[in-house]
């Protein structure tokens, strides 16, 4: 018999709440991880006691009870509810789109004003029958004003390509809402962990044997032979040697910067709604826990393109790419004794609580 039950790879969310139930179901594991701190994405660095999200913003939101739940056994929450500012030009708006932005557009003040307001805008481009691009997509569902103000420049910055040059698709409704409320999610449930990520992902592991800068395929031969099983979360394509091709991301790039203010932009997080401006997003980490440190730790996001050795953070999926995921995924059908969970090894976009609730299925059928 092997020495472990399990050899986890990657101690991320997906592979932390594997192996608190794996731990809990009497089953050993060991956990390596190629970084050299815990917690994957969700991993954050304490600046002077600010959390410092490292891979990007995190917040929690979910509508599922039983992940909810689960995940406050761990940890309590804090009352954060994510509420981002657009900034275009010297002024700034609310989001998502609500009677503040309608306030701040056009100084509308009730629900029927703002409603014939919008009518109006979109009014001038009912012309528009098949959008042939993103932009008469947007402008068909919402006119110029919140169009150029607040969506053209930002959504240009993502993609890397003109607003004219991208499917219409990206858009397929905009939700309004026609009350005061700047709350992002619809979710019932939202929060950042109280001590942060960290304290989440500490929880989770507890006194699992976990080895940091250990690349499992550097260790490969060694570490097949440690454990019975093997639970693989990072890429999928790296793990069968990029022999269906490689799998594409898009990426970010982070610029941190310390200030020695109490505060910096009032917000957690400001969407720079101009092309003109080369960031998306400026991130205020203290904010996402009501920090009240004589400094502040600021990031300005952008984004970028994926080459091997960037971060993988969005997958595309596109035809071509999801053709060769199902390639993959058979390939990982017929290998004995490994499980691939985690959304790198399934090539999807997931938010924590959907990892959350994937990890827990997979302990169902296995455990
Ligand atoms: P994750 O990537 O965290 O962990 C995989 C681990 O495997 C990594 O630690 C990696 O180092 C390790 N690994 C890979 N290959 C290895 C190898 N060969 N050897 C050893 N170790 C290896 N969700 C949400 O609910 N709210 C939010 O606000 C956000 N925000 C957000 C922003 C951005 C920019 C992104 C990309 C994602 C989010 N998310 C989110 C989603 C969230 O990040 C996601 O649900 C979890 O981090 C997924 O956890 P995993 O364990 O699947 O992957």
């Amino acid at each position: 018999k092997k020495k472990y039950d399990y050899l986890i790879v990657g101690a991320g969310l997906f592979g932390a709440v594997f192996a608190c139930e794996a731990k809990r179901a009497g089953k050993s594991c060991i956990v390596v991880d190629k970084r050299h701190h815990r917690g994957g994405n969700i991993y954050c660095e304490d600046v002077d006691g600010i959390h410092v999200h490292k891979y990007g913003a995190h917040i929690f939101h979910t509508d599922n009870k039983e992940v909810w739940n689960y995940v406050n056994s761990f940890v309590e929450f804090n009352r954060y509810t994510n509420s981002p500012v657009a900034r275009y030009g010297d002024k700034l708006y609310n989001l998502p789109f609500n009677m503040n932005t309608f306030y701040q557009l056009w100084g509308v003040t009730t629900p029927a004003k703002a409603k014939v307001k919008i009518e109006e805008q979109r009014g001038e481009f009912a012309h528009i029958a098949e959008p042939a691009n993103l932009e008469e997509q947007a402008l068909k569902l919402c006119g110029k004003d919140i169009y150029e103000k607040l969506i053209k420049g930002y959504t240009e910055k993502q993609w890397g390509r003109a607003a004219t040059e991208l499917p219409a698709f990206i858009i397929r409704r905009l939700p309004f809402r026609f009350v005061f409320d700047n709350n992002y999610f619809n979710d019932a449930y939202q929060g950042i962990p109280i001590g942060g990520y960290n304290a989440l992902i500490d929880a989770l592991l507890g006194d699992t044997e976990v080895c940091l800068a250990t690349d499992y395929f550097k260790n490969r031969a060694e570490l097949d032979g440690v454990a019975e099983k093997t639970l693989f979360t990072g890429c999928i394509d790296e793990y069968f040697d990029y022999r269906c091709g490689h799998l594409e991301y898009r990426s970010l790039r982070f610029e941190e910067k310390r200030l020695e203010m109490e505060n910096f932009q009032g917000n957690a997080v400001v969407n720079y709604t101009e092309r003109e401006i080369p960031y998306t997003r400026v991130i205020e980490h203290k904010h996402f826990e009501f920090g009240k440190q004589p400094h502040t730790i600021i990031t300005y996001e952008y984004p970028d393109s994926f080459a091997p050795g960037k971060e993988p953070y969005y997958p595309v999926n596109d035809e071509k790419n999801s053709r060769i995921y199902a390639d993959y995924r058979q390939l990982a059908e017929s290998v004995p004794n490994v499980l691939f969970g985690g959304r790198l090894a399934q090539y999807t976009y997931a938010d924590m609580d959907d990892t959350v609730a994937a990890a827990l299925a997979l302990c169902k059928t296995e455990l």
